[in-house]
């Protein structure tokens, strides 16, 4: 079986600076891969090409075998890989229950959105989670932690099949990360899930 998700000799410069040089990564369905190095030795920047938010400049990602293109996110998240960036990505004025939907609203009969079966899937999402989020709050009021749990949410609900993590701990307060951890480790054998 293909995997999951696999980049193969990926590169990627900003200016002087060589980001990413030729790298080749596999990730196979049904694993936590962990993407491990130092202040800006590229993980973000090669994480971000993996999703399609960061166009290579030589190299390919496939998903499941299959090339990514168009290179997007947008290509990536109908694939089903999804990505929780390192830095927030919610829009601050909209609640937490609009900052989920956008870009994925559920639309009923006639064209129109289906609020309640939004609430229903970030709800769901979130009770897998095992999280409570307040999702009428506009997310300007949420806490690090709360914005935190809102983007693997969002990610989730996309039906991500691979979940790309960065660095999704880093602003949360030591208590956090190890129930977080400890529900990342248990997704692939819930739902076959992938993430680094
Ligand atoms: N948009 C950008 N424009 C210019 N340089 C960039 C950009 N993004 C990343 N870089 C540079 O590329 C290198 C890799 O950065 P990247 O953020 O991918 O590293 P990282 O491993 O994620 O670091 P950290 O652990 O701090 O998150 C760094 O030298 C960084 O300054
Ligand atoms: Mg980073």
């Amino acid at each position: 079986m293909p995997e999951a998700l696999a980049l193969h000799h990926i590169d990627r410069r900003y200016g002087p600076v060589h980001a990413v040089a030729d790298v080749s990564l596999a990730f196979e369905a049904g694993r936590v891969h962990a993407v491990v190095g130092e202040n800006g030795a590229g993980k973000s920047t090669l994480l971000k090409m993996a999703a399609g938010v960061v166009t290579p400049d030589a190299g390919r990602v496939t998903v499941r075998g299959e090339p990514l293109s168009p290179h997007t996110a947008r290509e990536a998240i109908g694939r089903g890989v999804g990505m929780v960036h390192q830095h927030f990505a919610l829009i601050a004025v909209l609640t937490a229950l609009e900052n989920v939907m956008l870009g994925a609203e559920p639309v009923g009969r006639a064209g129109r959105l289906d609020l309640a079966a939004a609430r229903a899937r970030a709800e769901a999402v979130a009770r897998e989670m095992e999280v409570t989020l307040p999702w009428d709050a506009p997310v300007e009021s949420l806490g690090v932690g709360d914005r935190q749990r809102l983007e693997i949410v969002r990610t989730l609900v996309r039906d991500a099949r691979v979940v790309i993590l960065d660095e999704p701990t880093a602003v949360l307060t030591p208590a956090r990360p190890t129930s977080s951890t400890r529900r990342c480790a248990a997704w692939p054998t819930a739902g076959a899930r992938s993430s680094s």
